[in-house]
């Protein structure tokens, strides 16, 4: 995959989309040390100073169907390549987040242009930030310190990989090996949407990605939200 690095972006989300609306043709990734209007889910700013991760991958040809599929496959593979570098847990928390021991160490955002998909990745490798609503870490303290070009390279190796293994293997390979790291599986969960919020079981995730929450033995399926 071909990987264009920057040194300052507004955001790799937007030089993605510029790209593409220039014809741009094959797959490919963007990096950058530094983003001046990174932004995460639900409009929410990314703090972006130099030392962290930042980069969008770009996917051609995408099946509509499919694109909270790649949501999960992409929670895998930092999953798997975070696990690489570090002895404690590493968790998938719905929708999109990675956790390092309960805090969060990479968020995912997911974008449409055409048929084209960007994902967003963003992995706190130096800094953290610290006034958020869901406590943060970052590898540094955990005594890792790749460079976010080392960690490009061993995030693009491990999601070729997969990627090839959910093509000749099909999807619930991945959903299970998602489960089976999941964040708070099993347990009463608090899911925020908007202003409201639901308490319930988190029994599952579905075919889809949607979250299975089960509040007095009533199902709901819930496709966007904040788990607490
Ligand atoms: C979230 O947890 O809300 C998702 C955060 C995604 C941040 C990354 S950093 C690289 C890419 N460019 C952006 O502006 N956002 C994503």
């Amino acid at each position: 995959m071909k990987i264009l690095h920057y040194d300052i972006l507004d955001s790799t989300m937007d030089e993605a989309r510029r790209l593409l609306r220039d014809g741009f043709k094959e797959e490919f990734a963007i990096l950058t040390k530094v983003q001046t209007a990174g932004r995460g889910r639900h409009g929410r700013s990314w703090q972006s100073q130099s030392g962290n991760l930042y980069l969008s991958v770009v996917t051609r040809d995408v099946d509509p169907q499919k694109l909270s599929q790649y949501a999960l496959l992409w929670g895998v593979v930092l999953q798997q390549t975070i696990s690489s570098l570090v002895t404690a847990t590493v968790a998938c928390k719905w929708p999109n987040d990675v956790l390092l021991e309960d805090k969060k160490l990479a968020g995912i955002l997911i974008e449409r242009f055409d048929s084209a998909l960007i994902v967003g990745i963003g992995i706190n490798i130096l800094h953290h930030p610290d006034q958020v609503m869901f406590p943060a870490t970052c590898l540094a303290n955990y005594g890792v310190t790749c460079t976010p070009e080392e960690l490009t390279d061993m995030l693009v190796q491990h999601y070729q990989r997969l990627r090839a293994s959910w093509e000749k293997q099909g999807f619930d390979n991945f959903r299970n090996s998602w489960l089976n790291t999941a964040w708070k599986l099993n347990s009463e969960i608090k899911i925020g949407k908007n202003d409201e919020s639901m308490v319930g079981i988190f029994e599952t995730i579905d075919e889809n990605g949607a979250l299975i929450l089960n509040t007095n033995g009533q199902k709901h399926k819930l496709l966007v939200g904040d788990l607490f």
